[in-house]
């Protein structure tokens, strides 16, 4: 006796304990170079990138091109940390994007 009762559609997932903890998911949001940069990179290249702790070049002043900085970013040099593996892909093209902002600073 499998008497289906049709679906009564008048709740509409009501059943929210909270309404106001609607969070939105990160997932698809694009790496934030501002905060990777200060994650990783402050403590040797400053906020500002001119602080050059441990040798670190000042990035205000670096001439490297973007592919430079991706490639220095990801295999390290000297006593800069290699990042590969460490940091996406896509996280270490938005921090070697940031910092041609410091450029400007
Ligand atoms: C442990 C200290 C340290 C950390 C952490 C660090 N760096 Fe460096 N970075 C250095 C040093 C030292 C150099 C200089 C390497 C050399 O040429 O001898 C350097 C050089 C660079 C250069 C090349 C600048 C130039 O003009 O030659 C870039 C770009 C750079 N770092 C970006 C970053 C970014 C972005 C991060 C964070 C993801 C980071 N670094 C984290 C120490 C560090």
């Amino acid at each position: 006796m499998v008497a289906l009762t049709i679906a009564c559609g008048s709740s509409e997932g009501g059943n929210n304990e909270s309404s106001s903890s609607a969070k939105k998911t990160a997932a698809v949001d694009p790496p934030n170079g501002a905060e990777l940069f200060k994650t990783y990179c402050i403590q040797c290249h400053g906020l500002y990138g001119d602080l050059q702790i441990n040798g670190a070049k000042d990035l205000s002043k670096s001439e490297l091109t973007l592919e430079e900085r991706i490639t220095m970013i990801e295999n390290g040099k000297n006593l800069m940390t290699p990042f590969k593996g460490m940091l996406t892909p896509e996280q270490i093209k938005a921090v070697a994007q940031y910092t041609f902002e410091l450029k400007s600073k």
